[in-house]
């Protein structure tokens, strides 16, 4: 008897969408085509040599350990490595942290561990697409709330919060997709107002370390112990989503979520679901890679090419960009977030981009909610050379025009 699947699917299977950004990641691999649209790290900084000596010197002197299956929670050496020098400078135990397969893992491993049906999750609009794309999947509802050049906007949290959100999900580091910082003072704020409305924090970190011209800021983490007289220790209960994605490389998917241990528990059985543990392998490697200070020194380098890069982009916007557009100016990460006059629809305006073989990811993508923007774009600076900036940027003017004209705006 011929069986079918496709009358056997899931619901959940119904609200998983593919990801436009993977969609136009097969259109950014064609050859001459300048891609602005994943936030891709620049390869040819990657630290291939030292992954070769990592690897080898894993194989030889940790193979046994290396190649073969390991715990749930990760490898040992590198969460009490992450516990005693994670990048926001917190006191915490091994114990309260588990290694996971990339953050997009974690925005899952939480999915799963909190979300039912019809749970309303608090988030910024715009937001960070692979957050709602691994949220969808459990049918989450989402509270957008607005954000401003500072950040995630107090009053709007607070209107937000009111309305019972099961948790709030917040990147206060050079946002994905606007790059704008969450300032100090909304931090403290964001965090009263948490504590008074009941509403446990997701704070998502992965650019926190690419700060270019500017001083880190305390995390909501760390804010958050002084909060609770505990300074620099771990105590409350924020969770912290770290990866190493952006600082070593994403191919490897190493990341980590720092929990209260309860939480670390629920995420650890649901995890062994998923894939028993993440590569022993890769854990093994990255360890090997960053315990004698390498990645301090490899960070530095990124900061000082994605300056430049972001520097070069700033510059050529300017340069060529019509009148009447507006972006950010982020102080780190991979992002510019970019507003065409508000009659440009953003969705429509890519297909003459990849006539002129340039991509960049349309703004209405991030949204949430109903308040979608159809005029403003992603731009990514890290993955471009320099000189494909400029030309990209060039190209993405030509449609723009192109566009303009077959409209008849012209
Ligand atoms: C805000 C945010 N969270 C999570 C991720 C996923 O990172 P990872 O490569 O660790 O899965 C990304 C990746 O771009 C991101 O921008």
């Amino acid at each position: 008897m011929k069986t079918t699947w496709d009358t056997r699917y899931s619901k959940r299977i119904d609200f998983m969408k593919e990801s436009p950004i993977r969609k136009l990641l097969k259109f950014t691999e064609m050859e001459d085509v300048i891609s602005f649209a994943g936030g891709l790290p620049a390869p040819k900084i990657f630290p291939c040599q030292q992954f070769d000596e990592a690897c080898s010197k894993v194989l030889k002197e940790k193979g046994s350990i290396a190649l073969q299956y390991g715990t749930t929670g990760g490898y040992t050496p590198l969460r009490e490595w992450i516990a005693e020098n994670n990048p926001i400078g917190i006191k915490v135990s091994p114990d309260n942290i588990i290694i996971t397969s990339g953050s997009q893992q974690s925005l899952d491993m939480l999915g799963r561990v909190f979300i039912n049906e019809g749970d309303h999750i608090l988030v910024e609009s715009p937001t960070y697409l692979g957050a709602l794309q691994a949220w969808n999947a459990y049918g989450a509802s989402y509270i957008a709330t607005k954000i401003d050049d500072d950040g995630l906007i107090p009053e709007e949290f607070e209107n937000s919060a009111r309305c019972g959100p099961k948790f709030a999900y917040v990147q206060p580091n050079y946002h994905n997709p606007t790059g704008v910082s969450l300032t100090l003072e909304r931090r403290k704020r964001i965090l009263e107002i948490a504590d008074h409305y009941g509403i446990p924090l997701v704070e998502d970190d992965p650019y926190g370390q690419l700060n270019f011209d500017c001083e880190p800021i305390d995390s909501l983490l760390k804010l958050d112990s002084y909060y609770r007289n505990c300074p620099g220790n771990y105590c409350g209960d924020v969770i912290y989503l770290g990866t190493f994605s952006k600082v070593l490389a994403p191919g490897m998917r190493m990341a980590y979520v720092i929990a209260p241990l309860n939480v670390i528990n629920k995420i650890n059985l649901a995890k062994q679901g998923a894939d028993l543990h993440s590569a022993t392998f890769n854990q093994v490697v990255t360890y090997e890679m960053i315990k004698d200070g390498f990645i301090d020194e490899h960070v530095q380098l990124i900061r000082r090419v994605y300056a430049q890069r972001r520097d070069i982009m700033l510059d050529a916007l300017e340069k060529f960009m019509p009148e009447g557009c507006t972006w950010t100016h982020p102080k780190g990460g991979l992002f510019i977030w970019a507003f065409l006059p508000e009659t440009i629809d953003t969705t429509e305006l890519l297909a003459y981009a990849e006539k002129e073989k340039v991509a960049f990811v349309p703004g209405i993508q991030f949204f949430p909610g109903n308040h979608a923007m159809i005029n403003a774009m992603r731009l990514n600076f890290s993955n471009a050379s320099p000189d494909s900036i400029v030309t990209g940027v060039k190209r993405l003017v030509a449609a723009y025009n192109a566009y303009l004209e077959e409209k008849g705006d012209h």
